[in-house]
């Protein structure tokens, strides 16, 4: 599956995107909310996302980079989002943040910065849709793949095949045809990709050629 990142888009025209962006072979939108404080970065918040919301016709895949994700629970889920993902340093109660993104009516998913290690989802994996790995340090698009990101996803699909978990594997930044080819040899469910889409010469066929890895 294929989730682009409108980070990278156009946002002085968002709606001819969007256009061009609903018929391609992309599986979800790719949304990061920054807040300048969990990242060194802002990007856009509630306002800009619910007209995005209004005229994207998949499913949004909402990644918050942000401290205290749970109190925006309401306006994800007013924007109509399909999953949730929140970062594991950013929720000392995570337990808790998961069940309330469920009580919302969105898939949950759990986000891991480069240097957090994957043994700390052991006793939330079974409870959670997703598991987003961090293959950049969150807050820019544009950034170079960190490759250790690779043993990450084969030890992750381990940790899940042993707890009974379900969830997906998104993987997100650097992802380009090679990279992209490499994680999912690895067992990368979801790839995320900002650059390597909204920046080719031609994003629709970028995201075709990516959405067939
Ligand atoms: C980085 C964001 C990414 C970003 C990826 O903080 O979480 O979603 O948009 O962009 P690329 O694919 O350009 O690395
Ligand atoms: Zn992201």
């Amino acid at each position: 599956m294929l989730s682009p990142s409108l980070l990278s888009a156009n946002f002085a025209n968002l709606e001819a995107e969007m256009t061009w962006f609903n018929q391609s072979s992309a599986d979800w939108l790719h949304i990061d909310v920054m807040d300048g404080v969990f990242v060194p970065n802002i990007s856009f918040g509630f306002p800009v996302l619910k007209h995005v919301a209004r005229i994207c016709q998949k499913p949004l895949d909402v990644h918050l980079m942000i401290v205290q994700p749970e109190k925006f629970i309401g306006e994800v889920k007013a924007l109509g989002a399909y999953l949730m993902n929140v970062h594991y340093e950013a929720c000392p109660h995570l337990h808790r943040v998961v069940g309330q993104i469920h009580e919302a009516g969105m898939k949950a998913g759990v986000t891991l910065n480069p240097a957090t290690p994957v043994c700390v989802l052991k006793d939330i994996a079974a409870d959670v849709d997703l598991v987003l790995l961090m293959s950049v340090n969150p807050g820019f698009g544009g950034q170079k793949f960190i490759p250790h990101t690779l043993d990450k996803v084969r030890e992750l699909r381990e940790l899940l095949d042993s707890t009974g978990s379900h969830a997906l594997i998104e993987v997100d930044g650097g992802v380009n045809m090679e990279t992209g080819k490499l994680l999912r040899q690895a067992g990368a469910d979801v790839l995320v990709a900002g650059n390597a889409i909204f920046a080719a010469p031609d994003p629709a066929k970028a995201c075709e050629e990516l959405a067939q890895l």
